[in-house]
């Protein structure tokens, strides 16, 4: 059970984001009536708390049971037992956690739980798509809604796409929403010599695109020797300068492994806060932007979610869509054995 001091010993080295607790080990105690309140509702519904590691710190380190990133958090849901499953991200990983647990109550307490690349398209485009395309294999990325894996054929995420588009065994495909995304994978198979025929998608992450390369040369001029790690949703031109593209888990796994000392990141705060926090010896340079999506999480959510959840707030699907998405993320973990 965490204690006030032991919230504040992981907080207290955290810097970015917009913090609710302002770490200090004073506003880590005002915080602990909420997480005990919220750990005695977990142990009452036998209920788990999936947190992303993009969510604010005091619900990552405060209450969470799994932490991580879209792949590690759906195979936590996946084989979990709880009655009762609370995921803190946004929208479209609590309908996942659904899609692999009809059986289960899965919770969504964030307010604003939206993503601009699961919002840019719908089941009815890609249904469209899919006939104007009807020879390709649809893959989409796990940042779309549970109506529009249903409509197809695999699944990915920034952990495994690299791997499960290379071996995709249909030369055509189309690859959607994240059109940077695919334009990197595009770029990672031509390198490779591996020849596919692909189509994406027109979408985009609002925190990723806004990266540029001229950011990495500043900072690898400031900091010589800093290593760069690049969220495969960024532009081409600015994973093409990364020494290290990959997942939120990935990129911190990647940290953790290295003798470096300086690094910049170029994803969301979430990701460095943590880092900060597991590493204080390590310098992380540059700046990092915030998803309001994910940022949309509070400790009050989560706790008024386990005591009184609205109806909204409970994950319901048809069993069309539960039958179809289930097929399209089973294909995944298929393919990224
Ligand atoms: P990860 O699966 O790498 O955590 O990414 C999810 C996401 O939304 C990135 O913007
Ligand atoms: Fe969606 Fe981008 Fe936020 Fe990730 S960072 S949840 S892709 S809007």
């Amino acid at each position: 059970m965490i204690t006030a001091q032991g919230l504040y010993e992981k907080l207290k080295n955290i810097h970015v984001g917009s913090p609710v607790c302002r770490f200090t080990e004073e506003n880590c105690e005002l915080l602990l009536p909420t997480i005990r309140r919220i750990e005695e509702l977990k142990r009452e519904k036998n209920a788990i708390i999936l947190v992303h590691n993009y969510v604010a710190p005091q619900i990552f380190y405060g209450v969470a049971d799994h932490t991580g990133d879209s792949f590690g958090l759906s195979k936590a849901a996946r084989e979990s037992t709880a009655d009762v499953i609370v995921f803190a991200a946004v929208r479209f990983m609590a309908e996942t956690a659904k899609i692999l647990n009809p059986g289960k109550t899965v919770l969504d307490p964030n307010p604003n739980g939206g993503c601009s690349l699961a919002d840019g398209i719908t089941g009815a485009d890609v249904k469209r798509l899919r006939a104007e395309y009807p020879d390709h294999t649809f893959v989409c990325y796990i940042n779309t809604t549970a109506e529009v894996k249903a409509q197809c054929h695999v699944c990915v995420t920034s952990s495994n796409v690299y791997k499960i588009m290379e071996r995709i065994e249909n030369d055509k495909i189309y690859f959607l929403p994240d059109r940077l995304m695919g334009e990197n994978v595009i770029n990672f198979l031509r390198a490779k010599g591996v020849k596919k025929q692909i189509e994406v998608y027109d979408g985009t992450c609002y925190v990723h695109e806004e990266y540029q390369p001229a950011s990495i040369d500043q900072v690898r001029r400031n900091f010589p020797g800093v290593d760069v790690l690049v969220h495969p949703e960024c532009q081409p031109s600015v994973v093409n300068k990364a020494d290290y593209v990959g997942s939120t888990t990935g990129m911190l796994n990647h940290v953790r492994q290295s003798k470096d000392d300086t690094f910049f990141l170029l994803t969301e705060c979430g990701l460095t806060g943590i880092l900060q926090s597991e590493f204080p010896e390590k310098k992380f340079v540059g700046s990092c932007t915030t998803c309001r999506y994910m940022k949309a999480n509070s400790l009050e959510d989560v706790l008024n979610v386990l005591e009184n959840p609205q109806p909204a707030q409970i994950i319901q699907l048809s069993p069309e869509v539960q039958q179809n998405a289930l097929r399209c993320l089973e294909r995944m973990f298929e393919y990224a054995e």
